[in-house]
């Protein structure tokens, strides 16, 4: 089924100018852009999108990043679209991302990963709607 999941081209990408490389990496996967908007993260956001990560060891130095430098948030839409993105993104740590996949090509570091996407369908939507209005998506 044609399905929606989230994206974000973090700071790493924005900062080495590879906005647009990494939208065609996930064009070319069969992704299509329904939503895209460049933004700086506040602290609330950064802080709120991670919550789930509020415990863990990297989570100060996760927020810092992410409101380092500007990140484009992204709807994508195609068809099983978390897998999809999920299989070109590649593996978080970028030692172990499979040849072809944007981390492998582009990633610094497990953190500096170049890009998030939602783990599943559940997330993708909370994850959207944390970031865009419905108004503001155009499939
Ligand atoms: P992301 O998919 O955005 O979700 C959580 C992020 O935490 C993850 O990508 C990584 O960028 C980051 N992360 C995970 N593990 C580590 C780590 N060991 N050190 C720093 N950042 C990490």
């Amino acid at each position: 089924a044609v399905t929606r999941t989230f994206s974000i081209i973090k700071p790493d990408a924005t900062k080495r100018n590879l906005t647009g490389a990494v939208t065609k990496m996930l064009e070319d996967a069969g992704l299509r852009v329904v939503a895209s908007k460049r933004i700086r993260m506040s602290r609330e956001q950064a802080e709120g999108f991670y919550a789930v990560h509020k415990e863990r060891p990297f989570f100060g130095e996760l927020v810092e990043f992410m409101m380092s430098d500007p990140v484009v948030v992204q709807v994508l839409e195609g068809e099983d679209a978390v897998k999809r993105n999920r299989d070109v993104m590649g593996a978080t740590n970028p030692a172990e991302a499979a040849d072809g996949t944007i981390r492998k090509e582009y990633a610094l570091s497990i953190g500096e990963n170049t890009v998030h996407g939602s783990d599943s369908e559940e997330n993708a939507k909370i994850e959207i709607e944390f970031f865009f209005s419905e108004d503001e998506i155009v499939g």
